[in-house]
């Protein structure tokens, strides 16, 4: 099954959103298989945000991450990566649909609630850079077969 790398970012834990953001992935039908929290120190968040290096927000981006706990999370499900960046909306959540995540808690593309792997191979990346194979969780629930129809 897929995984995905999600992060809810120092404005989700800010503003109290962690449980809802965490409780929509879930209800879903997404797994949950890893999560911790931490504050990322400028090295990691340099390595996280690479393919931005250069550009004119790069800055302000890393700032941000380092700014304040995050929530980094890895959730599998059939083609989970696409799922969670639909569930995400837009990178600008003023273009973001409504009943996205970030069309319903954001307003400034600084400040957008959740980062998720954009493709299978950021997701591997980002992974890596978060988690060791110790730190992800293998297991079965027994829904799984009302979501996926397999019963
Ligand atoms: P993320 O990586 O955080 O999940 O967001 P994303 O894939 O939707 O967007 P991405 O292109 O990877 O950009 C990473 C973050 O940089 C900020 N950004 N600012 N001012 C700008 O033009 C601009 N473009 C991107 C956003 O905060 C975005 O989440
Ligand atoms: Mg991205």
């Amino acid at each position: 099954m897929e995984k995905t790398f999600v992060m809810l970012k120092p404005d989700a834990v800010q503003r109290n959103l962690a449980g809802e953001i965490i409780g929509r992935l879930e209800k879903r039908g997404l797994k949950l298989v890893a999560l911790k929290m931490l504050k990322i120190r400028q090295e990691l968040a340099e390595q996280h945000y690479g393919e931005h290096v250069g550009k004119p927000f790069f800055q302000s981006l890393v700032d941000f991450i380092t700014s304040g706990p995050v929530i980094a999370m890895i959730w599998e499900g059939q083609n989970a990566v696409q799922v969670v960046r639909k569930m995400m909306g837009s990178t600008d959540p003023q273009a973001a649909d409504p009943g996205t995540i970030r069309g319903d808690f954001a307003l400034f593309m600084g400040n957008n609630i959740i980062h998720g792997s954009d493709s299978p191979q950021s997701a591997a990346r980002e992974m890596s850079l978060f988690f060791s194979e110790a730190e992800i969780i293998s297991y079965s629930k027994d829904l799984e077969a009302w979501i996926y129809g397999t019963n």
